[in-house]
C-alpha cells in the first residue's frame, strides 16, 4: 500500500484516512504532453497519489497547474495534440473485501469500450458549467434517464419482466409474451444487435417505451433523494425552465444515477455565487454518506478544501508537491509553495496588505529544471535547480517533495 494512505487527523473528527483504507485509485508517474506548433506543453510531469476509499479527496493548485488534465487522463478524454506519455492510473472498481487485495485495472491500457462502460458507472463527473452539460432540447427526466438507459438495462429489464411475471400492467396474451422475450435478450445483453436491427417493430417500440418509463421513475426517484421537491414535475421541464442552482443538482444527479464508486467535480461550485455554493457542497458532503463511495474535488480554493475535504493534494506546475490529511497541512504545511497558497488566503483577523507568492507560474513548454518552484522559492538552494526533489514521508500520511523544507511545528 502506497504510503501517502497513510495518515492520522482526527481532530476535527474528519474521517480516518488511516493505513488500513483501501485505494481507490493509486496514479504512478504519470506523464501527460500536449504537442502544440509553440512546443512540448510538460503538463504533467510524473504525477503520483493515492485516494484512499470511502473520502473526499482535494487536489489544488493555481490555474493551469494540470488539474483538469489529470481528471481527463482518468477519464480516458486526453484528446490531441495531449499524450499520456507515462505512468498508471490503477482503477480498484469493485468494493473493497476487507480479506485480501482488491483486482485493480490500469486505466490506460483498457480498451476504449471499457473506458465507456464504466463512466457514468463506476467513475462519473460533475461538470463546471451547467448550461454546456444539459441538452436544452431534452427534458430533465430524458437527461438524467439516459444513464439508467446506458448502463442498467440489464437490472431494468429483469424488473420490468418481474413485473409482468407478477401480471402487473394491462399488458395480456402473446404481446406479454413478446415482451418477456424482448426482457430475457436485453437482460442477457442490453445492447443485443437484435434489439436495435428490430427497432421498427412496434412491439419493440412498446418495449422501449417501458423501458424509458422505469428509467424516467428511478430519475423521478434519484431527484427526490437529492431534495428536489416535486421530481415527477421536475423531469417534464426543460432547463431554462430551472434556476441555476436547480441545474447544478440535476446535473449532480446525472453524475450520480448509477452509484458511481468515484465521483469527480472539477472545480464543480467555482462560478456559483456563496450561498449555493454552500447549498451545493452541502448537498455532496450529504451524499458521500449515502450515494457514492469517494470524491475527487477539484478546487483552486483552499476555502472549500478546508470545507469539504479529508485529504489534500497540492500540485505546482505539473507536479503534485505536498499530500497530508487536510487538518494537518493547514495547521502545518512543509512545502514553501503550500505555505506561500496558505499565506495568501485573506484570514479573519487580516490588518496588513495579503501576502501574494513572488514571480509568475512557469511556461510549461520550458519548465525551469530541478524543482519547477525554484526560481520563486524562499529555501531554493544548489539541488534544487538541477534534480527534482522526489516525494518523501516527512510525517504520518504526510508527503513532501522539497529539499529544504518549511519548519516542522510537530
Ligand atoms: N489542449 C491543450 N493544448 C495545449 N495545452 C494544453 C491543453 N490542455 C491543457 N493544456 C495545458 O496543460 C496545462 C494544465 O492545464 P489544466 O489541467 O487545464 O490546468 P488547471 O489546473 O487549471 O485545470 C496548462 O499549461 C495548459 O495550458
Ligand atoms: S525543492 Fe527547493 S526549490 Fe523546491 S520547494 Fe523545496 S526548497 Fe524550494
Ligand atoms: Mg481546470
Amino acid at each position: 500500500m502506497s504510503a501517502d494512505m497513510a495518515g492520522d487527523d482526527r481532530r476535527d473528527g474528519r474521517r480516518e484516512t488511516g493505513a488500513g483504507a483501501h485505494p481507490i485509485l493509486e496514479a504512478k508517474d504519470l506523464v501527460v504532453n500536449f504537442y502544440t506548433y509553440e512546443g512540448v506543453v510538460k503538463a504533467l510531469n510524473g504525477v503520483s497519489l493515492t485516494i484512499p476509499h470511502g473520502i473526499t479527496f482535494g487536489l489544488v493548485g493555481e490555474s493551469g497547474c494540470g488539474k483538469s488534465v489529470f481528471v481527463r487522463s482518468l477519464m480516458g478524454l486526453v484528446q490531441e495534440p495531449g499524450r499520456i506519455d507515462g505512468g498508471e492510473l490503477i482503477f480498484y472498481p469493485g468494493p473493497p473485501s476487507g480479506d485480501g487485495p482488491v483486482q485493480g485495472v490500469d486505466l490506460l491500457r483498457q480498451p476504449e469500450s471499457y473506458l465507456q462502460r464504466i463512466r457514468g458507472d463506476r467513475i462519473s463527473m460533475i461538470f463546471q458549467e451547467p448550461n454546456a452539460a444539459l441538452n436544452p432540447i431534452m427534458t430533465v427526466g430524458e437527461q438524467v434517464a439516459e444513464s439508467f438507459l446506458f448502463h442498467r438495462v440489464r437490472e431494468m429489464s429483469e424488473k420490468i419482466a418481474a413485473d409482468l411475471g407478477a401480471g402487473g400492467g394491462r399488458t395480456t396474451g402473446p404481446v406479454k409474451a413478446v415482451l418477456r422475450v424482448l426482457c430475457g435478450i436485453s437482460a442477457r445483453n442490453p445492447h443485443a444487435r437484435v434489439l436495435r436491427v428490430l427497432n421498427r417493430v412496434p412491439v419493440l417500440k412498446r418495449w422501449r417505451r417501458r423501458l424509458l418509463r422505469e428509467a424516467l421513475s428511478r430519475s423521478a426517484e434519484l431527484l427526490g433523494r437529492l431534495g428536489i421537491s416535486n421530481p415527477e414535475e421536475v423531469i417534464r421541464r426543460y432547463p431554462h425552465n430551472l434556476s441555476g442552482g436547480m441545474k447544478h443538482r440535476i446535473v449532480i444527479a446525472m453524475a450520480l444515477a448509477c452509484k458511481p464508486v468515484l465521483l469527480i467535480a472539477d472545480e464543480a461550485t467555482s462560478n456559483l455565487d456563496v450561498t449555493i455554493q454552500a447549498q451545493i457542497l452541502d448537498l455532496l458532503k450529504g451524499l458521500k454518506e449515502t450515494e457514492i463511495s469517494s470524491v475527487l474535488l477539484i478546487t483552486h480554493d483552499l476555502g472549500v478544501v478546508a470545507e469539504t475535504c479529508d485529504r489534500v493534494g497540492v500540485m505546482y506546475a505539473g507536479n503534485v508537491c505536498e499530500i497530508a490529511n487536510v487538518g494537518e497541512l493547514f495547521r502545518n504545511p512543509r512545502h514553501p509553495y503550500t505555505q506561500a497558497l496558505l499565506n495568501a488566503v485573506p484570514k479573519m483577523a487580516q490588518t496588513g496588505p495579503l501576502e501574494s507568492i513572488e514571480g509568475t507560474v512557469p511556461n510549461l513548454v520550458d519548465p525551469p529544471p530541478g524543482c519547477r518552484f525554484h526560481p520563486r522559492c524562499p529555501n531554493a538552494g544548489e539541488p534544487c535547480r538541477e534534480v527534482f526533489p522526489e516525494m518523501r514521508e516527512m510525517g504520518v500520511g504526510h508527503r513532501v517533495a522539497c529539499y529544504f523544507p518549511v519548519e516542522d511545528i510537530g
